[in-house]
């Protein structure tokens, strides 16, 4: 048998999984009574973005791994009848547009509660029944991703070609090798990187590289397995890059140089930076949102 039959199928990623069940006190106390996954940049939440990526790579069900106090993103998911009834009415046709687009009719919303918070591994197994025996992505909403074509969707289209578990990556500075899943391993091309390696949250000293995993994955569904066995890692938590770290033994798992630019909207930086550049960017903001800023003494 040669060892390209040896690999899973291509099957398309259909699913994913968008862990929010995270309490988002980084964000205190704007998040006491609001899910941080609902904080708007410019004028969309940010789950709606890592949801609209998810939908433009393809994917139609969409698995939340919720927790308590997350009642508003399923509610901006939900239809709103009142409201839609009440555009209608006023002829407002382009809100009412905004607000149907939010969830397309072939998408599909599921929420699964994940009770205790240990961790972003046990938060991905709480969706292992969901996605089954496929090939699903994963994307926390923390990271707004841009990028033309969008992330999720060229890494969809490496994992037609390379059929393995595909893990986005991007260059971090060498004092930020704390905050992120670092791999290491072969370049196979410009972009891709065949993993040897990859550890959770290293000190830079001991760091294999300082290439740091992004929050968009796209596994197979081996992972699954390979998480549930794992025994609690980094800060007394079930980590997914564990998981991962085990799968690499049994399969070939890549790295993804992406194309675009992420924002760390989990820290306050990040999401500010967010803020100024997507206003900058935007249609209809941008142009006037331009003029100001250069009034402002700096
Ligand atoms: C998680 C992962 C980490 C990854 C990061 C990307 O960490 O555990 O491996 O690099 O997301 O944002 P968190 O940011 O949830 O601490």
């Amino acid at each position: 048998m040669s060892a390209t039959s040896l690999r899973p199928p291509t099957m398309p990623v259909k699913k994913a999984i968008f862990p929010v069940a995270g309490l988002g006190t980084r964000f205190l106390p704007a998040t006491k009574a609001q899910p941080k996954e609902m904080l708007p940049v410019v004028d969309k939440p940010l789950i709606q973005y890592a949801v609209e990526e998810a939908y433009a790579a393809g994917v139609r069900e969409m698995i939340f791994v919720t927790g308590r106090h997350k009642r508003p993103i399923e509610d901006h998911f939900d239809m709103t009848f009142e409201l839609e009834v009440a555009l209608e009415q006023a002829g407002k046709q382009e809100l009412l547009d905004i607000v149907r687009s939010v969830k397309p009719d072939d998408m599909e919303c599921i929420y699964v509660r994940q009770a205790q918070a240990l961790g972003l591994g046990h938060a991905v197994l709480c969706g292992q029944r969901l996605v089954g025996n496929e090939p699903f992505a994963i994307l926390l909403a923390d990271d707004l991703m841009v990028g033309t074509p969008p992330v999720l969707k060229q890494m969809v289209d490496q994992f037609a070609e390379w059929r393995a578990s595909i893990l986005a990556v991007q260059e971090v500075p060498p004092e930020h090798t704390r905050r992120y899943g670092i791999v290491a391993g072969h370049a196979v091309n410009d972009r891709m990187m065949d993993i040897q390696r990859i550890v959770e949250k290293p000190a830079p000293e001991v760091a294999p590289s300082r290439l740091g995993v992004a929050g968009r994955y796209i596994l197979t569904p081996g992972v699954f397995h390979e998480i549930a066995t794992q025994p609690r890692g980094v800060g007394g938590e079930i980590q997914l890059t564990d998981g991962i770290a085990s799968l690499l033994r049994r399969e070939k798992v890549f790295a993804y140089r992406y194309e675009g630019r992420r924002y760390d909207c989990g820290s306050k930086e990040g999401f500010l930076e967010a803020n100024v550049e997507l206003a900058l960017q935007h249609p209809v903001l941008g142009p006037g949102f331009r003029d100001w800023i250069k009034t402002l003494p700096i």
